[in-house]
């Protein structure tokens, strides 16, 4: 049995193996060069095709490219008329600004607890959440997985709920043939650089609802009404922000959504071969792909199975240790998110915007309880998760992703050497 790499031995991936992500070739080259030398530099055609490129590859009715997938989930929760005081439901687990969009706009988050094996928000869990003040649930499509967006809708339907899609991990994932983005009232992408359609930093509101268009619009561009391609009166007809993007980033994002498909091939097959690869293993959990749902492989997610692996002390300093192991053997392995949010000391404290804004907003915080062991799964899930990120992408294809099954089995075939008190300093 070789040596583990975190204690000396050789590393199983080696520097300069895994190609750097995203991809950039001449087609990149081309179109941020011809935005480099265009006159506009802002509001101009790159913008324009890019959101009609969006449209049709994703299959919405509206978009608007905006500077972070953060910025269209704000655009979301103002497209729907979420207003100061109001609960917005949303997942426990999950990306911060998941959430912090909802106080953006003066609103309060009521955290719902995940279902342990696809980590997403749980449907059976939602009725008890909903109060006389919710308006709208912000499903978080986490890691390129679907949730079960049937229950939810119908959950929505019946107390009469906006549905809100963060798709910013999501580009691409499907559920029942439906692509995320396009199954709830409106949705947020990302196309920040970790994302498996980068731009570098940017992100997308899209929608098939004109009410909700023209809500989000307002905010994305100073509380104006004028499209891009309209001249401005420069007046505010409602609260804005600036949210817009310019010609160069989304000259780089046409250029990637250009290649996206090929992309999602790689991801889908590199994906697949872990799942059938990594089989069988002790102590390892692997990720769940229900079968109405075509996972992005955003974040290959990992899980330990600790009473498997005999560990019932400092659970997560184990994982630490195990995830620093891999991460030795040249596989960038990380922990995704180690807090749930209602542990996170903004809404620990309930004070946003200070004064205690928005809970002190009266009556908006009757029945608010950031307790974290009300979250279970989501505590066990934060404890025991890491993923791999970044290399299964194009253009790695099969043989670094048999390289990463051959490390990650290598960690588990020594893992009774795990010692956390050596691994971490
Ligand atoms: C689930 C989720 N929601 C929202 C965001 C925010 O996207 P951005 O970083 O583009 O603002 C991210 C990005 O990391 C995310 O992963």
């Amino acid at each position: 049995m070789s040596q583990l790499a975190i204690y000396g031995g050789p590393e199983t991936i080696n520097d300069g193996d895994v190609k750097p992500w995203p991809p950039i070739d001449k087609t990149d080259e081309k179109l941020v060069l011809d935005a480099l030398y265009s006159p506009t530099q802002a509001r101009g055609p790159h913008n324009l095709a890019f959101e009609k490129e969006f449209r049709e590859y994703n299959g919405n009715e509206y978009a608007l490219f905006t500077n972070s997938g953060t910025a269209a989930l704000h655009m979301c929760l103002v497209g729907c008329g979420v207003g100061a005081g109001d609960h917005v439901l949303v997942t426990s687990y999950t990306w911060s600004s998941s959430a912090t969009c909802i106080l953006h706009h003066n609103a309060i988050p009521i955290f719902v607890d995940i279902d342990f094996d696809t980590f997403l928000i749980d449907p059976d869990k939602i009725g008890a959440a909903i109060t006389p003040r919710t308006k709208a649930i912000i499903v978080v499509q986490l890691h390129g997985l679907c949730a079960d967006m049937d229950k939810i809708n119908a959950i929505a339907r019946k107390h009469n709920l906006y549905v809100i899609e963060d798709a910013c991990q999501a580009h691409g994932a499907m559920y029942k043939g439906r692509k995320a983005g396009t199954m709830g009232d409106c949705a947020a992408f990302s196309l920040n650089q970790n994302k498996c359609l980068s731009s570098g930093e940017g992100g997308i509101f899209v929608t098939d609802n004109e009410k909700i268009y023209q809500g989000a619009s307002k905010l994305w561009s100073f509380g104006e009404t004028a499209r891009p391609e309209q001249s401005r009166d420069y007046h505010a007809y409602a609260l804005g922000w600036m949210y817009r993007n310019n010609e160069i980033t989304a000259a780089f994002a046409r250029a990637q959504l250009a290649k996206y498909p090929q992309y999602f091939k790689i991801l889908r097959a590199n994906g697949e071969y872990l799942l059938e690869n990594l089989n069988g293993i002790k102590g390892l959990i692997q990720p769940y792909e229900p079968e109405e749902c075509i996972h992005n492989w955003y974040n290959y997610n990992l899980r330990l199975d600790f009473d498997a692996l005999g560990i019932s002390d400092d659970k997560a300093r184990f994982r630490d240790a195990v995830c620093a192991a891999i991460r030795a053997e040249g596989v960038k392995c990380s922990v995704w998110q180690r807090f749930i949010l209602p542990e996170m000391t903004v809404f620990q404290a309930k004070n946003a915007y200070g004064g205690g804004f928005p809970w002190s907003i009266p009556g908006a915080d009757e029945g608010v309880d950031y307790t974290p062991e009300l979250y279970p799964n989501a505590l066990r899930y934060s404890r025991c998760h890491m993923s791999i990120v970044q290399t299964l992408r194009a253009p790695n294809g099969l043989d670094i992703a048999a390289k990463v099954a051959e490390a990650i089995r290598k960690v588990f075939d020594n893992i009774n050497e795990i010692d956390p008190d050596k691994i971490l300093k």
